[in-house]
């Protein structure tokens, strides 16, 4: 019984013990008036009686009152089980879709994390109308029949593929007019696609990891037979082999410095760096050490550094991995003409969490890259060409490097890119704690070509 009722009814009978009394005074007052009007009894006798009733009335009334207190220990008891109401609104509020289901199948009840899953409520209609997983519906007809709860994973292949872990369990549910009590279950749903693409990825990265090594290895050891080989004595062949093979040493030093360093930020992006770093300073410096790069390459190279930019929270080695690596790009697949610009972004580009940013972006008028790839350069080992990346002793991994050191330093980028036009890489970076507004917003102060 509810609170509520309980007090409804205690209050109930403290008013007809009330009336009780009043009625009774009244009765007695009656009595003893009629008694003394007819002559039955003295004034004396009247009064007596009068005294002694009201004292048995008043006595009953009180010990009546302490009945009645019982019922406070009955609406403080502690309840002794959940009301429907309050188990309906707990499963309603469940993040993991859940279903039940009666005794022939029909869903009795779903809660509402489970209508994107379901496209409705799905109430009064078969399990096997709303989830097309075979082995659901096994398990199911399995927990009707008596069989404990079964655990079942199935995949959902349109319009995303998602993987799903269903739990199935039996549950007595009441039946009929007389509470009888009938076999149901219970379907509980749990999301595993994270999970099944964080293993895939790892998976990948292992084979790729593996694959990217294993081609200089080969080329390696072919080039160590040759050399033992019939180029033995040949010494101009002998100097080309050595070349390639120092080449092919350099790539797999660098892959596995990509690895590592990766491996190293991804350990660390929850640690927010702190010092104050100057990043015009920081592209100046990689420009210079790219700069024998430059002129190889025979590029036209403009810079464009805002002055007295506030200093970016960071790590200096870490930004010079992220400019080195989106310079290095523009220099290997733009065309002759990069422009590097350091600046304050606009406020309207701030951050909500992080507050004002400075950017660098690095701008290229090369071939450009297709809007299929862009949300996926910065996955590890993605090329949009392996072989031009190869060729240019690229790894693949210099982008994903990227990514995760703007990540640790709570910054984020942006790529646009326009076939046959060129692609402009943007990072921000927050300012350093106590960051000043610069005194001038990104006016170009140096330009070099
Ligand atoms: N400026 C750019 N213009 C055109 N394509 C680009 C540009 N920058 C990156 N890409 C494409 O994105 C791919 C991934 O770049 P990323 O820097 O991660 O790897 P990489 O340059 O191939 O190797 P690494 O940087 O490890 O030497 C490149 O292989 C290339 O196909
Ligand atoms: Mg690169």
């Amino acid at each position: 019984m509810s609170e509520r009722r309980l007090l409804q009814l205690r209050d109930l009978a403290r008013r007809t013990r009330a009336r009780d009394l009043l009625f009774a005074f009244l009765a007695l007052g009656a009595g003893l008036a009629a008694a003394l009007a007819f002559g039955g009894i003295g004034w004396r006798g009247g009064f007596l009686v009068a005294a002694g009733a009201g004292v048995v009335l008043l006595a009953r009334y009180f010990w009546g009152g302490r009945a009645l207190a019982t019922t406070d220990d009955l609406t403080q008891a502690p309840p002794q089980g959940l009301s429907l109401a309050t188990a309906e609104a707990l499963v309603e509020r469940l993040p993991e879709p859940l279903l039940v289901l009666d005794s022939e199948g029909r869903i009795l009840f779903s809660n509402s994390a489970s209508y994107s899953l379901l496209g409705s409520s799905g109430v009064r209609r078969h399990i096997s109308a709303v989830l097309r997983a075979p082995g659901v519906l096994e398990a199911v007809r399995l927990v009707l029949g008596g069989s404990g709860a079964q655990r079942v994973e199935y995949s959902i292949p349109v319009p995303v593929e998602r993987h799903m872990l269903a739990y199935v369990a039996p549950i007595p549910l009441r039946v009929g007019d007389n509470g009888a009590e009938g076999p149901g279950a219970i379907i509980v749903l749990h999301e595993l696609t994270a999970q099944k693409r964080l293993e895939q990825m790892r998976v990948d990265f292992v084979a790729n990891a593996s694959h990217e090594l294993r081609t200089p290895l080969a080329s390696l050891s072919g080039y160590i037979d040759t050399l033992r080989g019939h180029a033995r004595d040949d010494a101009v062949a002998r100097e080309r082999f050595l070349e390639i093979m120092g080449e092919q040493a350099g790539r797999m030093r660098r892959l596995i410095e990509d690895l590592l360093s990766l491996s190293r930020i991804e350990l660390n992006e929850h640690v927010r760096p702190e010092h104050a770093v100057d990043l015009g300073g920081v592209v100046r410096d990689v420009l210079d050490a790219l700069a024998p790069q430059v002129a190889a390459r025979g590029v036209e190279l403009e810079v464009e550094i805002a002055p007295d930019l506030p200093p970016v929270a960071g790590e200096r080695d870490e930004l010079i991995q992220v400019v080195q690596n989106l310079v290095d790009n523009a220099l290997k697949y733009g065309g002759g003409r990069v422009v590097i610009r350091a600046g304050a972004a606009a406020p309207s580009d701030a951050d909500v969490r992080h507050g004002r940013a400075n950017f660098v972006a690095v701008q290229d008028f090369g071939d450009g890259i297709a809007r299929a790839h862009l949300p996926r350069l910065t996955e590890r080992f993605y090329r949009v060409d392996v072989q031009r990346s190869r060729q240019t002793g690229g790894t693949g991994l210099g982008l994903a490097i990227v990514k995760h050191i703007v990540n640790r330093h709570r910054g984020w980028m942006s790529i646009e890119s326009q076939l046959g036009e060129g692609s402009t890489f943007t990072v921000f970076l927050p300012w350093a704690e106590g960051g000043e507004q610069p005194a001038r917003r990104s006016a170009p102060s140096e330009t070099a070509a």
